[in-house]
């Protein structure tokens, strides 16, 4: 196996972030020290007259040499843990991790679709990352593992998750006004209750899905399609106006630079998905992506058949 194999992720960043760490201490105590000695051997106090050097062979040598000789060993176990992250092993679980404004969505290979990342602990994990929008990047600090999300194309991320919990994900690239509240939960279980939860939930989501109501269903969307990042339930503040009570609520819209007043009727909310920028809510900025080509036509109604209920 190649010399990247030593690496997996969290300990390896680590040990690659203290030998840093510990190169860039050295050298600004070495240089401080010299620095203060020269000051206080070469003040002009004690040398009134200056002498001078033409040029000394072995000390550019040895300054070229060394820092040289430092970059390339920082460049190696930088390149060995980038190598690391982009996986080489083939037969590991794979899942799909796709961002898009202002939300994460995680989607496994028999078809579970979930916005918390749950991982079984101890196995390797391969993340396949795509964008439906802009640049963003999946961060999970505790395992010290970041990858863009780009539009366009597809980034790897490659990690063994070494302790069971919940921890934070975020997105590291400023993205638009909801950057920051593309969060994400990842939630690391152990091995045979990890694949309790990804049989049972496989087959309830490929045979309970027929059966469950449309507003419930739509409830689920709201949840999975990241909606709920920008709009409140509960009709608290965010980016964009609240979903709480907004059927058949009067609202004051900008409709081509003008305001009038409309009733956010299943024709409003339905356009309002898709074309957001047309009747916009006063008092909000322009900046939900139309929704158009993330949704069929069945996920719009069952979206707005929940906004019905939401009183
Ligand atoms: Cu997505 Cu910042």
């Amino acid at each position: 196996m190649s010399v990247f194999k030593v690496f997996s992720a969290t300990q390896d960043v680590n040990s690659v972030f203290i030998l840093f760490l510990v190169i860039c201490v050295s050298l600004l105590v070495l240089v401080t020290s010299f620095m203060l000695y020269f000051v206080f051997r070469y003040s002009r106090k004690r040398n009134t007259s200056s002498e001078d050097i033409a040029g000394n062979l072995f000390l550019e040598i040895t300054w070229t040499v060394i820092p040289t000789i430092l970059v390339l060993i920082m460049f190696y176990y930088g390149w060995a843990g980038f190598k690391s992250m982009q996986g080489t092993q083939k037969d590991v679980m794979s899942v799909k991790v796709t961002g898009r404004m202002w939300s994460w969505l995680f989607e496994y290979e028999n078809g579970i679709k979930s916005d918390i990342l749950s991982l079984p602990f101890g196995e390797p994990v391969k993340l396949t990352l795509i964008s439906e929008d802009v640049i963003h990047s999946f961060f999970i600090p505790a395992f010290r593992v970041k990858m863009d999300a780009v539009p366009g194309m597809k980034t790897r991320l490659f990690f063994t998750p070494k302790e069971l919990g919940n921890f934070d994900a975020f997105c590291a690239e400023y993205c638009g006004q909801g950057h920051s509240s593309m969060l994400a939960k990842v939630r690391v279980i152990k091995k045979e209750e990890f694949e309790r939860w990804y049989e049972a939930k496989g087959t309830a989501e490929k045979g309970e899905e027929e059966k469950k109501a449309p507003d419930l269903k739509g409830a689920e969307l709201v949840r999975l399609k990241g909606c709920i990042a920008c709009h409140s339930i509960d009709g608290s503040m965010k980016v964009g106006p609240t979903f709480k009570g907004i059927f058949e609520r009067e609202i004051t819209v900008i409709t081509s630079g003008k305001e009038r007043e409309v009733i956010a009727d299943e024709e409003y909310l339905r356009k309002s998905i898709l074309e957001p920028a047309s009747d916009l809510v006063k008092g909000y900025p322009p900046i939900m992506p139309p929704q158009g080509s993330m949704l069929s036509q069945e996920e719009l109604s069952d979206i707005i058949e929940y906004l019905k209920k939401l009183k």
